[in-house]
């Protein structure tokens, strides 16, 4: 299997191999190689360069992308695509006036898609989660980390684990799975939290790592849900099974997980929508990617994150969707990436870098996706007929992709 693609208006984010992560002023560029090819054996980007040194290239398939512009697809490293039904019911709720507090403190929101998932069976849950991913690949998301979290019981966190495997080993999609069993405390550990996080330290992780799917651990660190103490106590229990942390912290009140994160060599601190100076200073000392969830912040409409403040220290950010039912029931990377710029104050150039290279750090997955780059994989998106790449976020809402290149699988839109 080879392809060639042909008369590419703009090659966009083409960096060198060594390029795993763009920080601070860095991000303000992107890489653009124009009038080019690429040529892609097998699921691997091979060759590419500018159209007058593409003669004598010959592929079993040629793509005429006359005006179109070619970038490596998106990383989404945050999602919950895994889950049943909807919380629709919740949506209509808060457009009444009640807050995703409110609703939590009456026993819904996590709880609530955790009893759905739990009566629904392992089947059902992959073909509603795969439908998701689908749609999604052909909107140009590439890789997905998917995270358990409404099972809350070690069968039905065992379950999500299963199909978060089945999906990885058939989609065509890089998955990534976080164990985030520390998503709410169930009902009936309401008055005994402690129990909880015992069957999460003694029974759940173990039983995770025996299955070998994931490698990372995630927590909700925040008021009412867990306080920076227990997630200590998870942090250090998964660490002993070397699963890395990819936090949930700062979603409305600092606890302190920022710092909690750095100290276990977080691979992301995720949401940050409230930030502050000793989060900056922590992140700074740390090799760990602070991760925006723009969609989150619009669906409840809560402070967006400072990335300004967070780019203009020098640091690095990735933008992720947060795809899940309760506060960003949509997993359009496209839709992300204009809001990064139009809420988050982000260039066009550093939302696309937060999109591609920085998310697949925010995944561990940067040395062989996020850019166009030799020997990488072969995931990549090829746009509508556009000027220029800044017309991605500019046309918010709207749906650049004509045709995504999957593990080196061409797909039509
Ligand atoms: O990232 N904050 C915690 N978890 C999800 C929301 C989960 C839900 O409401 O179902 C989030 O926003
Ligand atoms: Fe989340």
């Amino acid at each position: 299997m080879s392809i060639l693609i042909k008369n590419i208006k703009q090659l966009v984010q083409v960096y060198d191999h060594n390029v795993m992560i763009v920080k601070g002023e860095a991000m303000k560029t992107l890489p653009v190689l124009k009038n080019a090819y690429l040529y892609i054996e097998h699921d691997t980007i091979i060759e590419y360069g500018e159209m007058e040194y593409c003669e004598g290239i010959e592929a079993e398939t040629i793509v005429d992308a006359t005006g179109k512009l070619v970038l490596p697809s998106w990383c989404d490293s945050h999602t919950h695509i895994v889950y049943a039904g909807n919380r629709t019911s919740e949506f209509v709720d808060r457009i009444n006036g009640l807050s995703y507090e409110d609703i939590a403190n009456r026993g819904g929101g996590i709880l609530n898609s955790a009893k759905l998932l739990q009566e629904t069976s392992e089947e059902d849950l992959y073909n509603q989660s795969i439908n998701r991913l689908e749609e999604l690949i052909r909107m140009g998301t590439g890789a997905f980390e998917i995270k358990t979290g409404y099972g809350l019981t070690v069968e039905a966190e065992l379950k999500m684990l299963k199909v978060i495997k089945r999906i990885k080993q058939e989609s065509l999609a890089k998955i990534t799975p976080t164990l985030l069993a520390a998503h709410a405390i169930p009902a009936d550990y309401k008055t005994k939290k402690e129990d909880y996080i015992k069957l999460i330290t003694e029974k759940l992780i173990p039983k995770a790592a025996k299955l070998n799917v994931s490698h990372y651990i995630d927590v909700f660190c925040e008021e009412g849900y867990f306080d920076l103490e227990d997630t200590e106590t998870i942090l250090k229990a998964a660490a002993k099974y070397k699963m890395q942390p990819k936090i949930h912290v700062n979603q409305f009140n600092i606890l302190g997980g920022v710092g909690l994160g750095v100290k276990y060599n977080a691979l992301s601190v995720d949401h940050l929508e409230e930030l502050n100076n000793d989060d900056i200073e922590a992140l700074k000392k740390s090799e760990t990617m602070p991760v925006a969830l723009p969609g989150c912040s619009y669906f409840l409409s809560i402070p967006y994150t400072p990335a300004r403040q967070i780019i203009d220290a020098g640091l690095p950010i990735a933008i992720a969707t947060d795809y899940n039912p309760g506060s960003a029931p949509s997993g359009n990377m496209n839709f992300i990436v204009s809001a990064a710029c139009i809420k988050l104050k982000m260039t066009p150039e550093e939302a696309i870098n937060a999109a591609t290279i920085n998310g697949a750090y925010a995944m561990g997955i940067s040395s062989m996706y996020g850019s166009i780059t030799r020997g990488k994989k072969a995931n990549l998106i090829i746009t509508k007929p556009l000027n220029d790449y800044s017309e991605i976020p500019y046309a918010f809402a709207h749906n650049p992709v004509d045709q995504v290149i999957i593990n080196g699988q061409l797909k039509d839109i």
